[in-house]
């Protein structure tokens, strides 16, 4: 049976951007928090590095928007550059104000910061390499004991409630969402004055991953359907360096391993980098990504190596634990051996549309965190730059929906989510055959380096997935799996519509039929059909 919840603020993602959402609104409004999957799901809980910000006197703002820039291949916007960084010390000393363990230096005194790519200074602050769990913890313990806050887990958001959908003319304000209640496979309806898609990334859409199963596009494909623009979908991050083995899913060797001085290493022990990028391992992560990329395909190799065995082992034991353990449950001894590792796609630079306060197109939405697209990352995100933007952008949004309190909610009646026409589905082949389908098409032809040809073929083949899902929505009754599956087919056009229309060579758009970069600069910027 459907129920109804009514908030002030509906938040959708309980990522590190959510829920820092949610405890700045939390004293003065009634804030709902969903999670499709259990609350610890999603990209926060996995980041390892840290979190880039200008913590010392030797560092400055200047610093960190250049660096930020060089890496972003002169398509960010500066001024949501120099908004972010500007108010990265105080998102970090909130963090520190609600408990986040950050790692002390060896004196006690100050916060050991280390370096990754692309970076000029050290200013990664960070908890070990395990920084997501210390954030993501912390943060979910505070959400858990505050009154105002409702944490719900395994509701998953299907779409948004909108006036224009409703076929309310004037200015389109989004209303509220409909959510799958996983355990009772059900339709849930949320009503609220302001509505924040904090769903992360899409990294999904291609096989092999560093992201968790949820990295769909959810938040991005909803957005889309009740008419939000989104910016620079190209531009999807591979990192470097996953574990290549076996037995290990998606699990990330950090960056901070090179920026403490890990070497990449060609399969007969040679170093190769310093061929591709003045500054060798530490090149901007599009660089070093595409530099393997060739070397792998040139070998005709599996994998190539990072080895950091050259460091004492206490050294490596106490920077890098999880990552020290991980592998030695894989039989790998990273103090005596190189690390196998691959590129895998890490992270969705583009995404909806915001200005400094993460409000998009439609009144009373609001992005952030990875879902968004703030001007911040250009053409390649600056390594640590994320969990950054989640912080600054949430803080910002909160003090937006905060001061539109006042406004009552709207009173529009809605209808319940009509599931009357639809019949169970005995087709769950079909779906998890079309995820497997549409990974590998992506991994394969929408990937590290592209092709005009190969693009067209993932357009052609996307729309005849579109076609078959979206028969299968109007008959069937839907599952979390066939949700997610239309979410990645939706942002996996919109990635190679975006790629299909960038002719030259940016950042991590590389495509071999515009191999250089155009002197002018611009955004690709998509707008929903009508
Ligand atoms: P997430 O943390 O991904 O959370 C998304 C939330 O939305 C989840 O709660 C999910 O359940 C929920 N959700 C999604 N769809 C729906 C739906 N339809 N309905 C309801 N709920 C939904 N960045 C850094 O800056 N530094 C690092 O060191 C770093 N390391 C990383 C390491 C790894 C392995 C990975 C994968 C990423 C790393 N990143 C790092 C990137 C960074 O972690 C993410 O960009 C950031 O955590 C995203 O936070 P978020 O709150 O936007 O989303
Ligand atoms: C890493 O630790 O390498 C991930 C950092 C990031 O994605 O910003």
């Amino acid at each position: 049976m459907q129920r109804e919840f009514y908030y002030d603020a509906l938040v959708i993602g309980s990522g590190a951007a959510g829920l820092t959402l949610a405890l700045h609104l939390a004293e003065t409004a009634r804030v709902a928090v969903l999670s499709k999957r259990s609350l610890e799901a999603g990209a926060t809980w996995k980041a390892q590095g840290g979190v880039a910000a200008v913590l010392t006197d030797n560092d400055s703002v200047d610093q960190h928007v250049s660096d930020t820039l060089t890496a972003g291949a002169g398509l960010c916007q500066e001024p949501a550059v120099r908004f972010t960084t500007k108010n990265g010390p105080a998102a970090i000393q909130w963090m520190i104000d609600q408990g986040v363990p950050f790692t002390r230096d060896s004196d006690g005194e100050n916060y050991h910061l280390t370096r990754e790519g692309g970076h000029s200074q050290r200013r990664i602050i960070h908890a070990a390499d395990t920084t997501g769990q210390a954030i993501g913890n912390t943060l979910l313990e505070n959400a858990k004991s505050h009154p105002s806050i409702d944490l719900i887990e395994n509701h998953l958001a299907i779409d948004l409630i909108t006036t224009n959908k409703l076929g309310i003319s004037g200015n389109n304000r989004c209303i509220g969402a409909y959510a799958l209640d996983i355990d009772n496979n059900s339709v849930n309806m949320f009503r609220a004055k302001s509505v924040v898609l904090a769903t992360g990334g899409a990294s999904k859409a291609y096989l092999y991953t560093s992201n968790e199963d949820s990295a769909s596009g959810d938040g991005i494909a909803m957005g889309w359907r009740a008419g939000c623009r989104v910016a620079n979908m190209e531009f999807n991050q591979f990192h470097p360096t996953c574990l290549y083995h076996p037995d290990a899913r998606s699990f990330l060797i950090s960056e901070a391993v090179r920026g403490e001085g890990g070497r990449l290493l060609l399969p007969d022990g040679s170093q190769f980098m310093h061929r591709f990028d003045e500054h060798g391992e530490l090149a901007p992560r599009d660089i070093v990504a595409r530099a393997i990329d060739h070397e792998m395909k040139r070998l005709g190799a599996n994998c190539i190596y990072l080895d950091i065995s050259h460091k004492p082992a206490a050294f490596i034991k106490d920077h890098f634990p999880g990552i020290y353990n991980r592998c030695k449950e894989l039989g790998i001894d990273i103090t005596q051996e190189p690390i196998p590792v691959v590129p895998a796609s890490h992270y969705t630079c583009g995404g909806l549309l915001v200005n400094h306060q993460g409000r998009t197109d439609i009144d009373g939405l609001y992005a952030i965190g990875e879902t968004s697209y703030t001007g911040l990352h250009g053409a390649n995100r600056l390594a640590s730059n994320s969990l950054l933007e989640c912080l600054v952008y949430a803080r910002s949004a909160a003090s937006h929906i905060e001061s539109q309190l006042d406004t009552p909610l709207l009173d529009i009646q809605v209808s319940a989510w009509d599931a009357s026409k639809v019949t169970d589905s005995d087709e769950d082949v079909v779906i998890s055959h079309n995820w497997d389908e549409l990974r590998r098409f992506m991994w394969d032809y929408v990937g590290i380096v592209r092709t005009t040809k190969r693009l067209l073929r993932a357009k052609n083949r996307i729309s005849l997935l579109q076609r078959e899902i979206n028969e299968f929505y109007s008959h069937h009754q839907i599952s979390s799996d066939f949700i997610e599956l239309r979410n990645l087919a939706q942002v996996s056009e919109l990635i190679v519509e975006s790629a299909l229309s960038r002719r030259e060579s940016r950042g991590l758009h590389y495509t071999r039929d515009y191999p250089e970069k155009l002197p002018a600069v611009a955004d690709t910027i998509l707008t929903p059909p009508l």
